[in-house]
């Protein structure tokens, strides 16, 4: 007899700043839980545990934009993400969250060990300041271009378009999420973990993971080219684990330093809640245990490198990670999925309008595991239309319907099956086989469409038996024999699919007269004489207006993006209104400043007088297209030198987001020097 596998799952701890969506579901969880189902499917001894992320910038960035705490934000995403994985029947043996104070302690600890050990130095640096804020730009708070690859809205700790890591002060053109000002760089003290030291043990390590997925493989084999070097595994905000250090006041610590550890923290948690306290060792410290992470690929660095080198420096003979099988993204649309421009599928969303393992079976069908893929609302429909209602649920449907009719729902097992029933069992549990494989190894697409197939084999075995013509003809044990093959497919089925469609195939277990107890390898049993059962459609058919639903709430929230909201200054008397001089002025000439690229020096005529400007238009305006144009003026702002010219007046511009300038110019004929106002 063979021994039981014990497994460590993880599922990455979602950031507590907002609701959880399908891009989530298909990269980190849902691939978590059908194997983890299949798992326990195989007797296997498995752990699986997650938690919210509930520290970093994004959350403190949230929070200050709603004018709550931390604590608020984490509250209310902790139990609307809790909510949605209930919904999806993703389910955690333990679902923590990182803001507790075990966890905390467990961090700091640690942090402890890691100084102590010598891995950890403290280093002054420069970093983004934000001088209209008072205050460091840790991470997120600071945007700007990517140093690696030029891409804009590249953040202080990563860039979304290459994945690479960012120290930010290489970040070029940068800006303050805060404020919107252009931040300076600024001496502040931080702790570095010194990577590497861990160089060699790592890539010794990581020698020894060959079997990993290749786009894991490739990631970390470009990441390790460069070498490895110091990280600061501080910040300077408020909300974080703080530094367990005297002289450490208003420090944190990253939130990548203590996020991972909620796997151990939420393992302990676990362990209380049933009452031993000791258990979360059986699987941290047992060499045996097969640690796996679920993750999208944008953390995979943090998986194979961070996490496993402060695993390698602890007191505890911590077991490192056997397997990071990340996934890629999930597009929505052919568009890159965006939740601040609500251009994504809020899970708690289509559990109000659909039942919850249709999303399952369709990110299953469709998960991104080599590559990115796609999820478009009109495919969705089709695929569980066809897959779910026209091929399982009609192979249930019309075996059930037709045993009814002409047997009384009672099924029995023939004495001997006849070539073609033999074949067809057989190549039924050919499926089997691969499906199991394509489990264990994480396929979970493969895995789908084995199934499907298996219920097509079904269906074309009971089109070619044709049983009502065998009826009709008097041939009833025949056509019970199709009856029979066809039920012990769906048996088969209701094992092989129940990872991915939980619920739906204990109803249909339900239907076959079967238990809820069952294991992978009772498909080696056979379905023997059965009595069906409370029969019901297995799969509604998902309508067009139930699309088009969908379809329209995207479109208005690509609508509500193009509107976006005005941000007023504070109101002014209008005495003060007053002070400002404006008028129309013609322009007169126009030529560009040497050196300045944006800049025209533009000559204006006001009637009594004319005077001389510079004006930033340069990208809008040729010279030449200015000419004899009536302009708004401002005329008495203190004149200044700009490129050695002193501009007496500023020409008013509107512009939009681009920074697309219109100067604004008169909709009827007046004359040059006309007041405004
Ligand atoms: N919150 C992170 C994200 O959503 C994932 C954290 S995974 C952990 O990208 F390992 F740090 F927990
Ligand atoms: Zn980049």
């Amino acid at each position: 007899m063979s021994e039981k596998q014990k497994y460590l799952v993880t599922s990455a701890l979602p950031y507590a700043n907002g609701p959880l969506h399908i891009g989530h579901v298909a990269g980190a969880y849902l691939p978590a839980d059908v194997f983890v189902r299949f798992q326990r499917l195989q007797a296997n001894d498995v752990l699986y545990v997650c938690g919210s992320d509930e520290h970093g910038a994004p959350i403190s960035i949230k929070a200050e934009a709603e004018g709550v705490t931390p604590r608020d934000i984490v509250d209310r995403y902790h139990d609307s993400i809790k909510k949605s994985f209930d919904g999806l029947m993703i389910n955690f043996d333990n679902f923590s969250g990182t803001a507790r104070a075990q966890h905390s302690k467990l961090s700091q600890e640690f942090f402890t060990n890691l100084l102590e050990r010598g891995f950890i130095i403290q280093k002054t640096s420069k970093q983004w300041f934000d001088q209209e804020q008072n205050r460091f730009l840790a991470d997120r708070y600071v945007e700007g271009e990517c140093p690696h690859c030029g891409a804009d809205g590249a953040r202080g700790d990563q860039c979304d378009a290459c994945g690479k890591l960012i120290d930010a002060v290489e970040l070029k053109n940068p800006i303050s999420k805060i404020s919107g000002s252009t931040p300076i760089l600024k001496s502040t003290t931080h702790w570095y973990l010194e990577l590497q030291k861990f160089e060699d043990e790592l890539k010794e390590w990581l020698e020894s993971k060959k079997y990993w997925k290749e786009n894991v493989h490739n990631f970390i084999s470009n990441f390790l080219e460069n070498g490895l070097i110091e990280r600061a595994i501080t910040r300077d905000i408020d909300w974080g684990v703080p530094v367990p250090l005297e002289n450490a006041e208003g420090k944190v610590l990253y939130v990548w330093f203590d996020a991972p550890i909620g796997y151990i923290s939420s393992t302990k948690e676990w362990a209380e809640k049933i009452g031993e306290p000791e258990k979360w060792k059986d699987y941290w410290l047992d060499k045996k245990t097969k640690l796996i992470h679920f993750i999208g690929k944008d953390n995979i660095i943090f998986h194979t490198i961070f996490f496993p080198s402060f695993l390698m420096e602890q007191p505890e003979d911590y077991i490192l990670p056997y397997d990071v099988p990340a996934n890629e993204f999930l597009n929505l649309e052919g568009q890159k999925m965006s939740t601040s421009r609500n251009w994504t599928v809020w899970v708690n969303d289509f559990l109000a309008d659909f039942d919850g393992e249709y999303l399952r079976y369709y990110l299953a069908a469709n998960a991104p595991e080599n590559k990115d893929s796609d999820f478009y609302w009109k495919d969705f429909q089709t695929q569980t239309n066809n897959d779910l209602a026209n091929v399982l649920g009609n192979l249930a449907n019309r075996v059930f319907a037709f045993s009814n009719k002409s047997f009384e729902g009672k099924i029995n097992q023939p004495a001997e099956l006849s070539e073609l029933s033999a074949k067809t069992l057989n190549s039924a549990k050919l499926l089997i086989d691969e499906i199991g494989g394509n489990y264990s190894e994480y396929k979970v697409r493969k895995a789908s469409k084995n199934i499907i197939e298996m219920a097509r084999l079904g269906n074309k075995y009971f089109d070619e038996t044709k049983p009502w013509a065998e009826v009709k003809a008097g041939n009833m044990k025949e056509a019970e024999e199709t009856l029979y093959v066809c039920s012990e497919i769906l048996r088969l089925i209701s094992i092989a699919f129940s990872p991915i469609l939980p619920t739906k195939m204990l109803k249909l277990r339900e239907m076959l007269g079967l238990g809820k107890d069952f294991t992978w390898e009772s498909l080696d049993n056979v379905i023997g004489n059965i009595t069906l059962n409370n029969i019901a459609p297995l799969f509604k058919k998902v309508e067009d207006a139930e699309i088009q639903k969908q379809l329209d709430r995207l479109e208005a929230s690509k609508k509500a993006l193009e509107v976006k909201e005005l941000e007023h200054k504070d109101h002014i008397d209008f005495e003060d209104f007053l002070k400002v001089e404006m008028r129309v002025g013609k322009i007169l000439k126009a030529e560009k400043i040497k050196k300045a690229n944006k800049l025209l020096k533009v000559e204006v005529d006001f009637g009594s007088e004319k005077r001389v400007i510079v004006a930033g238009i340069a990208k809008a305006y040729k010279p030449e297209e200015l000419i004899g144009k009536k302009v708004a003026m401002v005329l008495n702002l203190k004149p200044r030198k700009v490129m050695g010219v002193e501009s007496q007046a500023m020409i008013l511009a509107a512009s939009d987001e681009d920074g697309k300038l219109s100067v604004l110019t008169l909709d009827r004929e007046l004359p040059a020097g006309s007041e405004i106002g």
